[in-house]
């Protein structure tokens, strides 16, 4: 069944159509094409679909899209600043070579910017703790902990 919602996307006013059985995912990658999100294992365990929802650090995957009404959503499409410029945790895991494939990195990114909205100073950790949920298979993590920790200001 459709039913029509409304909810802020990086700060836009969105308004359309969802069907029940949608998840957030699907609705941001699928219908609205924005692929910054990323698919990996589809039911709770990797991280890779990580946005904030309200503040929180949600996984997208085992949201379901109607639940987005009245909330305000921000995807890592909407931490570049309208003039272009990246987001200082993306800096910093660009700086720390904390990107290798990138597949893990939007989620991770936005695990860490709902920990660093929350807390402007966290111990490695509450570093740690915040992106538990998020998997890498590629750079073991030293460095996106340090990049988290370069872009708090702790580095
Ligand atoms: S795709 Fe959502 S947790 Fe893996
Ligand atoms: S950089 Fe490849 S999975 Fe993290």
């Amino acid at each position: 069944m459709k039913r029509e919602i409304g909810f802020t996307l990086n700060g836009e006013a969105v308004r359309l159509e969802v069907e029940d059985q949608w998840t957030l995912l699907y609705l941001l990658r699928e219908v609205l094409e924005m692929t910054g999100t990323k698919e990996g294992c589809g039911y709770g365990e990797c991280g890779a679909c990580t946005v904030i929802i309200d503040g929180k650090a949600i996984n997208s995957c085992l949201y379901p899209a109607m639940e987005a009404e009245g909330r305000a959503i921000t995807t890592i499409e909407g931490l570049v600043s309208k003039d272009g410029e990246l987001h200082p945790l993306q800096t910093a895991f660009i700086n720390e070579g904390a990107v290798q494939c990138g597949f893990c990195t939007p989620g991770m990114i936005m695990s860490a910017k709902a920990l660093l909205d929350a807390n402007d100073k966290p111990t490695e950790e509450e570093i740690k703790d915040a992106v538990a949920g998020n998997l890498c298979r590629c750079t073991g993590y030293v460095k996106i902990i340090d990049a988290i920790k370069s872009a708090a200001g702790g580095r």
